[in-house]
């Protein structure tokens, strides 16, 4: 066989013909084949995730540069050799040598053995970009609030991507190009603290939530019981049992009625709002089943509403922090005197809880040293003391997060109108229909939930089926103020 001619053909790329680069040239195709690959695994894949990207666009080609860099490198490495020996030697591979054979061998082999643990590994690392070990925790800081507040709720089972993607090829590159952009900001540091909410486009909740809650199944009541201490010497307990009338989505269930009856499929509502938090809600327009269209609005607001600006309401409406729930701490701590985490005879207790977890801190180290001081100069020497610092330090652990700048009071929630304007955003008795016929109303407490019980003692145990009026603990309450004009969910 000839030396310039191995195999008897003629050579296209003489200097391709060197091991360097011919190994470089199988990394260009096991990078391109394991990009291929990524590519395909997340379109067909049940939910696509925004950080394969990183995978599929950044590191695989990085791999396919380093190959060319070799396939490269080896030329000119060859073209140095033709140049001081003044005659090419080229790469003879003659099989009839065994010493040919076996490297040809080892070659050949060895670029097998490679694309197949391209592709395990290109599988694999697709798989923990999805994890939600990923997404909560490789870019630690960023996500620890989302991921501490999330493994705290109901959700903490449901995958991040379940709710923030959803399946289908469409939010696909939505979210790619989105996670690129988000892995660039936390390198370079340029991500804002809080991390903003809403998210501007999230994905509609009917393609996400609704893959497990089936709406046309929501019906009936549902009894809640908010337990409630005082900030008084003797945390004296005020409590309320609601039987909240959630309601049904469907026709054929029953009357589509209650709360669930906003996003019920027979009618929309679609509003506009006039601040980035969605707490300002101006205008309101439903579209009823026959086509008639009512648009109510505040009293004050006159402007044309620009429908590109108009959101129409789903279930994150409401349910805003069903998975990131960061607990109040007046709420929190609440809970833990009623589970006798926080003994109530300590004097004052909940105020002093309250006051101590909601200072502000710049770290985790220092709320937990100062939380045992306060509380051990409170009670000195009294033996419920460990219990109840261990609990505060806790409720803190769970809902604060300093360098994110992350606690309940940049978050709102849309559930109810305690604590934050939520249900009254609309429904506070102002916006009107044109006609003035209709109102979105909020006197009429029985229309959301019937009072079962209220106060403290012998007073939880009298229970009225018809419902009662509501009577605040403070003597000189007055209704015509709204209940998030005073409470804000902290001392
Ligand atoms: C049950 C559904 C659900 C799951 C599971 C979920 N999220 Fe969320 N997430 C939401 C909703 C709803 C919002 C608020 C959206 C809005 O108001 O626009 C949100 C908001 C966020 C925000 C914006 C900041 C904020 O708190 O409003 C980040 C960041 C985030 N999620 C990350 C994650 C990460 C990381 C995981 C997994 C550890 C995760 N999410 C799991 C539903 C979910
Ligand atoms: C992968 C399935 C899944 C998805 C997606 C999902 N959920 Fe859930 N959700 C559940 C399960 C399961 C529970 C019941 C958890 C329990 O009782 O421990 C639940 C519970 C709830 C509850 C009741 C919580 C409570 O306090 O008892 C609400 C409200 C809720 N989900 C809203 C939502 C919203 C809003 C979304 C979309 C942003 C969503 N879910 C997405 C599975 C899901
Ligand atoms: C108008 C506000 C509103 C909208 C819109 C809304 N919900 Fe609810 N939902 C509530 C309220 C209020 C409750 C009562 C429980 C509570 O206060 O947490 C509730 C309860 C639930 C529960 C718990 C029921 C139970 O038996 O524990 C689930 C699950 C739920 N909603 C899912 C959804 C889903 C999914 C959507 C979107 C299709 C949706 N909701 C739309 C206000 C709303
Ligand atoms: C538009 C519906 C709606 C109307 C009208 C309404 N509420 Fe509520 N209210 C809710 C919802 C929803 C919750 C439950 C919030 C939650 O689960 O966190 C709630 C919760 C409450 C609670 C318990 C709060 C807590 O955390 O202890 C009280 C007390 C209450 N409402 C009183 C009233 C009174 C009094 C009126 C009438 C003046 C009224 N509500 C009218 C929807 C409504
Ligand atoms: C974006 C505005 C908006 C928000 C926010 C809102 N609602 Fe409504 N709600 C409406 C409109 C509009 C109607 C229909 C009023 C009418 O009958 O003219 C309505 C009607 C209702 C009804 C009566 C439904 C029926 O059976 O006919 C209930 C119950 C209700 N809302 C509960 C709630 C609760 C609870 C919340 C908070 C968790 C809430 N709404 C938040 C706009 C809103
Ligand atoms: C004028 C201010 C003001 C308004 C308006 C107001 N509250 Fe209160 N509320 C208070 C104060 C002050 C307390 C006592 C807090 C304490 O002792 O920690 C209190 C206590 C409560 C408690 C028992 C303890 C607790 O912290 O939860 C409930 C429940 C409550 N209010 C519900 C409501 C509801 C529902 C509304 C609206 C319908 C409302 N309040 C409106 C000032 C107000």
């Amino acid at each position: 066989m000839s030396a310039e001619n191995p195999g008897g053909m003629q050579l296209r790329f003489p200097r391709l013909w060197n091991w360097l680069s011919l190994t470089g040239l199988v990394t260009v195709a096991a990078s391109v084949f394991a990009a291929g690959l990524l590519f395909l695994i997340d379109t067909f894949g049940q939910a696509s995730n925004p950080y394969v990207g990183i995978l599929t666009y950044l590191i695989a080609p990085m791999f396919t540069l380093l190959g060319v860099a070799l396939v490269v490198l080896g030329m000119v490495l060859r073209r140095r050799e033709v140049r001081l020996r003044g005659e090419p030697i080229p790469l003879v591979i003659d099989l009839s040598r065994p010493r040919d054979r076996r490297l040809l061998g080892y070659f050949v082999g060895g670029s097998a053995l490679f694309l197949v643990v391209t592709a395990v590994g290109s599988y694999h690392s697709y798989h923990f970009t999805e994890s939600t070990t990923f997404c909560g925790q490789a870019c630690h800081t960023v996500m620890e609030p989302e991921m501490v507040t999330y493994q705290h709720s109901p959700h903490a089972r449901v995958a991040c991507v379940q709710c923030h993607i959803g399946p289908g090829a469409e939010w696909f590159v939505k979210a790619k190009l989105s996670g690129l952009y988000q892995v660039y900001a936390t390198l370079t540091d340029r991500f804002p603290r809080p991390v903003p909410t809403p998210i501007a486009n999230l994905r509609p909740a009917q393609d996400t939530c609704e893959q497990c809650h089936w709406p046309e199944r929501f019906s009936g009541n549902l009894v809640r019981y908010y337990r409630h201490f005082l900030s008084d010497a003797t945390n004296t307990e005020y409590s309320v049992t609601l039987m909240l009338r959630v309601g049904g989505g469907a026709a054929h269930r029953g009357p589509v009625e209650g709360i669930h009856w906003h996003t019920s499929k027979d009618h929309k509502v679609e509003y506009y709002a006039a601040d980035p938090l969605r707490l300002k809600i101006p205008w309101v327009r439903l579209t009823e089943k026959d086509g008639t269209v009512v648009e109510y609005r505040s009293p004050d607001f006159t402007n044309e509403v620009n429908q590109a600006d108009v959101r129409t309401m789903d279930c994150i409406d409401c349910h805003n922090r069903p998975a990131h729930i960061y607990e109040k701490p007046n709420d929190a701590v609440d809970r833990a005197i009623a589970r006798g985490l926080i003994d109530p005879g300590l004097l004052s207790v909940r105020s002093n809880a309250t006051y101590i977890v909601t200072q502000p801190y710049t770290s985790r180290e220092e709320a937990r040293a100062k939380i045992a001081a306060h509380l051990e100069t409170s009670y000195p020497g009294d033996e419920r003391v460990p219990a109840a610092i261990a609990a505060v330090q806790g409720i803190y652990e769970r809902n604060f997060f300093p360098q994110m700048k992350a606690n309940w009071r940049v978050y709102p929630e849309h559930i109810g109108h305690k604590d934050w304007p939520g249900c009254v955003r609309c429904h506070d008795d102002k916006h009107q229909s044109s006609d003035g016929q209709r109102v979105i109303g909020f006197q009429d407490c029985n229309q959301c939930h019937v009072l079962l019980a209220q106060g403290t003692g012998d007073d939880l145990t009298q229970l009225s089926a018809g419902g009662q009026d509501f009577k605040h603990p403070l003597e000189d309450w007055d209704p015509e103020f709204a209940c998030h004009d005073c409470h804000t969910g902290g001392p």
